[in-house]
């Protein structure tokens, strides 16, 4: 059976299918944070690690209200793309054993659940203008906001001290 429960006929099936989808991901991201918070070294990494699972976990509450706001029943679909990118995740920190270069390889596996993410964030975005619903695009921006602030903190702490350090 293929990934999709349902036919897709319209641009709001089509907008739900993917809420579903980055639901299912964001749950997948707060399950894995904590692990990543764990792995982590560098301080300032997980103190962002910290915040960023506080901003997931409201995260997912907003699309909970965008669900609700649409008359939809809060639901996830495996999204095999979060899978897969977690799934790499945990590979390369199985085998990284140095500090610093797992830190590293934290941050670029944690940058591509972000990149995941705003390509998510944004699609919603852009559809639910479309689609006239303003209150679910208003929530889905703060969260595409917040999305692209963790991953410039990320860019910025992997440039300024981490890379550097796996460098040495
Ligand atoms: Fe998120
Ligand atoms: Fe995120």
């Amino acid at each position: 059976m293929g990934l999709l429960s349902k036919p897709i006929k319209n641009l709001d099936d089509l907008f739900v299918h993917t809420l579903q989808d980055i639901y299912y991901a964001e749950n997948q991201i707060a399950k894995s944070l904590p692990k990543m918070i764990g792995k982590a070294t560098d301080p300032q990494l997980k103190q962002g690690f910290e915040t960023h699972l506080e901003e997931t976990k409201n995260q997912i509450k907003r699309l909970e209200q965008v669900f609700q706001m649409h008359g939809q029943p809060v639901k996830g679909v495996t999204c095999a793309a979060m899978d897969g990118i977690l799934e790499e995740a945990s590979d390369i920190l199985g085998v990284a054993n140095d500090d610093d270069v797992k830190d590293a390889a934290i941050i670029s596996a944690a940058q591509a659940v972000e990149h995941y993410e705003i390509t998510r964030y944004g699609t919603l975005l852009a559809w639910a203008k479309q689609l006239g619903m303003d209150d679910a695009a208003q929530l889905l921006e703060e969260t595409l906001v917040e999305e692209e602030n963790t991953d410039e903190i990320l860019s910025e702490l992997a440039e300024e001290a981490i890379n550097p350090a796996a460098a040495a």
